[in-house]
């Protein structure tokens, strides 16, 4: 499919996945808004686009804050008119607990870190935390887009969802609140792509279940550790073919280390 000068918005796009994505678009043609809380860290990715001869814009946002969504939203229109593509991908199973999402240092530590997020341990801030970021995030930003993209008449939005908010998914405990708001993102995504077929609206809603994947976090583990880890760039397959209207349908949750939705993985007994 041909993405040349699309707009997209990549939420969480100063590392990561996120940033990732941002690279593997604007290799594809589009101009790019790329979105999170750290502007100096948005900046070098925008400088990376832009030299790739691509548009690019960089928006401080916290998805956790509807007014800051909305404005990262308006200034994606003042700078360029249209948006094409909404990718939520800001989060991850610490984001936004003070201190927690930062590299360990061996799988130890990352267990220990875990347990003062397991539901004896949890507090209702960290639970918010975790749901506003990971699953109120995404519905901020779809709700801000939708309007525009139904004025254009075509947009996609796709949420960075993880297989731990998956039916009968085997979890490291800890991660309870993020695998129940990845469930909750999950099923929005099914609920707005029906409520949107059901209008007949041409805009597709779809997900996209990473894997496991070495980010920030994983850094200063061994590579026996991250054994069967991914490269945030191995996203590729499986966000150009979720944007291909011709091989992938709207309402689905894709699994990057299959290539196949979450219906086929676990009728597989994946
Ligand atoms: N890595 C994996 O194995 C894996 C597996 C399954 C799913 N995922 C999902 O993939 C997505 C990306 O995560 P990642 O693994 O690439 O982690 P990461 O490297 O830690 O990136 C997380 C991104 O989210 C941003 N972010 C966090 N809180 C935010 C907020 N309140 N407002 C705006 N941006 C915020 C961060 O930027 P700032 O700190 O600058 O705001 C950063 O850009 C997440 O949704 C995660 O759940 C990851």
């Amino acid at each position: 499919m041909n993405h040349k000068d699309k707009v997209a918005i990549i939420t969480g796009s100063s590392k990561g996945i996120g940033k990732a994505m941002a690279s593997i678009l604007a290799d594809e043609g589009c101009h790019i808004v790329c979105a999170a809380r750290s502007v100096d860290k948005l900046e070098q990715v925008v400088a990376g686009i832009r030299a790739k001869g691509r548009k690019a814009l960089a928006v401080g946002t916290d998805v956790s804050d509807r007014q800051s969504v909305q404005s990262m939203v308006g200034a994606a229109m003042a700078e360029f008119g249209r948006i094409d593509i909404l990718i939520n991908n800001a989060g991850g199973p610490l984001a936004g607990i003070p201190g927690m999402a930062r590299p360990v240092n061996d799988s130890n530590e990352f267990f220990d870190v875990m347990e003062k997020m397991t539901f004896a341990n949890i507090d209702d801030k960290d639970w918010d935390a975790i749901f506003n970021i990971n699953f109120y995030g995404a519905v901020y930003a779809s709700k801000a887009v939708l309007p525009i993209m139904m004025k254009q008449g075509a947009g996609h939005i796709i949420n960075i969802s993880s297989k731990a908010g998956k039916i009968k998914a085997d979890i490291v405990p800890g991660m309870i609140a993020y695998a129940t708001a990845k469930g909750a993102l999950s099923r929005f995504t099914e609920a707005l792509a029906y409520e949107l077929m059901c209008e007949v609206s041409p805009i597709r809603v779809n997900a996209i279940s990473p894997g496991n994947v070495a980010v920030t976090m994983h850094e200063n583990l061994s590579p026996e550790e991250l054994e069967g880890y991914r490269k945030p760039e191995d996203i590729k397959d499986v966000l150009l073919f979720v944007l291909d209207t011709e091989k992938s349908v709207s309402g689905d949750i894709y699994g990057s280390e299959t290539m196949k939705s979450w219906y086929e993985e676990i009728r597989e007994g994946i």
